[in-house]
């Protein structure tokens, strides 16, 4: 379709959760700022994270002691000077997320901090108990809408980049689903765009991640030429709540927190498998205990094992996890009485959108934070409970670098074009190729019949342009990065797992894997 109308704005800013909102909150002190979301203002990843948000707060702790925690499960692949800027401007960004309006769990009037799987200290600030992203989305919607000068469009997907002839950006073509001025596919030129459009977790059959995370940000970006990195890191959850062979789509998560409280792994004899297997046992690294989980559930044939927090009695699980609690019970699971089936899922994308320290990426004028970023905080193993934190620091961090001038608005250099459309009952079977071929265990083998069957799959007839035809596009455009990536790194390293090269290999592969798509058009 032809645009059908054209807006213009300094800053926009896309996907609306703790990345895209702080943003805009920050940014709007330097000109108009326009945030699109693709369905409503809370229906991102923000809202369904539970463990909370880490930070060096407690006077035990400190930066460093963060920054060494964030490398060791980086597994050598972070980027140090983006991990100091994390862990040392985090202190700060968390208690203006207070100043904010976020209440966070306090005893006796101190923050309450807990602790996650790869940390050393108690570092992890929650609320509501289990329910930290809620309250912290909650506190930034509201932020957002006392601030008048922020326009907010929801039902709005962006498609693409606009840029000008010397490929800096020059705005983004956008279809705007509901009622209104600007229905239907229409352009929005502007002199900066924030990418803050969140993670890829639909690119599985079972994921954490809610039903909007279809790498839209990441396959815009790819089709504009930008540079991506660390694609092949994808983070399976180790515990997950297991419902079942034929379970597809969001799965509702068990924190690692509950394990931080003292619940432990056990196999179906009620063994304790991770004891022994590394210091930090049942707390290891996520990456090392979900590959535990899969050994474990590889060597007895079983699609799940279990995890033990009876002993927490019932007051500890209302107060301390009543979001879990509930979630369990609605599947007619009584965590206070039982053992709780978990296995693991798809989390987050540890790689992303390649961008520097100022969260600027290889297309002058576009900048990315939040899960689409690849910041080098992250490597290939996101420690737990930093991606709230990165979504907040390098949005500020944004804000600031575009506080020392904006960019000057470009023409457009093209007309407005939308990809050839994939079509949208395609996903299912995307879904569970991703899962068996570029899963949690990775193979040469693998990952080239997941190749294949993708190319398959697109040679079906062409989608209905809408929503689902764009973001089977989009998920099939990822799909296809993240197989190239995790097909040429032939190492065993962090959350990718290669069982045809089973170590890790610091000869060849220490260091991070770029890739570029050529330029839509070019
Ligand atoms: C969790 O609560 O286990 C998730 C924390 C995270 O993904 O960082």
């Amino acid at each position: 379709p032809e645009p059908g109308w054209t807006d213009t704005v300094d800053v926009v800013v896309i996907g609306s959760g703790i990345a895209g909102l702080t943003a805009a909150l920050k940014a709007r002190e330097l000109g108009s700022v326009l945030v699109v979301t693709k369905d409503v203002v809370a229906s991102g990843s923000t809202q369904w994270a539970q463990g909370g948000i880490a930070a060096a707060l407690s006077p035990e702790d400190s930066p460093e002691d963060h920054l060494q925690d964030t490398l060791v499960a980086g597994a050598g692949l972070c980027n140090p000077d983006a991990v100091r800027a994390l862990v040392t401007e985090g202190p700060d960004a968390v208690r203006d997320l207070i100043d904010l309006g976020t209440r966070f769990d306090t005893v006796d009037g101190d923050l309450s901090l807990t602790r996650e799987g790869g940390h050393h200290r108690n570092r992890i600030a929650h609320a509501g108990g289990d329910a930290t992203g809620a309250e912290i989305e909650r506190a930034l919607v509201a932020a957002v809408k006392r601030a008048p000068d922020i326009r907010l469009i929801e039902h709005a997907l962006v498609i693409d980049l606009l840029t000008a002839e010397d490929g800096a950006v020059a705005g983004v073509t956008l279809h705007v689903m509901g009622e209104g001025q600007l229905d239907g596919v229409g352009a929005i030129r502007s002199r900066a765009v924030i990418l803050a459009s969140g993670g890829i977790g639909q690119l599985y059959a079972a994921t954490t991640n809610p039903s909007v995370s279809t790498g839209d940000g990441m396959a815009l970006a790819l089709r504009a030429g930008a540079k991506v990195r660390d694609l092949e890191f994808v983070q399976f959850h180790p515990t997950v709540l297991w419902l079942g062979k034929s379970a597809k789509g969001q799965q509702p998560l068990v924190s690692e927190a509950v394990r931080g409280e003292g619940a432990f792994l056990v196999d179906h004899e009620g063994t304790r498998f991770m004891l022994g297997q590394h210091e930090l046992a049942d707390l290891a690294p996520r990456d090392i205990v979900a590959k535990a989980i899969m050994r474990q559930m590889l060597a007895t044939g079983k699609d799940h094992v279990y995890l033990d927090a009876r002993h927490f009695g019932d007051e500890k699980w209302r107060v301390r996890f009543p979001t879990i609690l509930a979630s369990c019970r609605s599947h007619g699971i009584d965590p206070v009485r039982e053992l709780i089936p978990v296995a693991p899922a798809c989390h987050y994308s540890s790689g992303g959108v390649w961008t520097d320290l100022h969260g600027q990426t290889s297309i002058p004028g576009l900048f990315a934070c939040g899960e689409v970023a690849c910041t080098g905080v992250h490597g290939a193993n996101r420690l737990a409970s930093n991606s709230l934190l990165e979504g907040l620091v390098f949005a500020g961090r944004i804000a600031a670098h575009l506080a020392n001038g904006l960019p000057e608005l470009r023409e457009p250099a093209h007309d407005v074009r939308v990809p050839g459309l994939v079509d949208a009952d395609v996903v299912p079977e995307l879904q569970r190729v991703m899962t068996v071929g570029a899963g949690v265990i990775r193979s040469a083998t693998g990952l080239s019949e997941a190749g294949a069957a993708l190319g398959k799959l697109i040679e079906q007839p062409a989608g209905e342009p809408g929503t689902p035809g764009w973001e089977a596009t989009n998920l099939v455009t990822v799909a296809s990065a993240l197989i190239a990536a995790a097909t040429a790194r032939e190492e065993s390293r962090g959350s990718h797992w290669r069982e045809d090269h089973p170590d890790r290999d610091d000869a060849q592969w220490s260091g991070n894997l770029d890739l570029t798509l050529p330029a839509d058009g070019d």
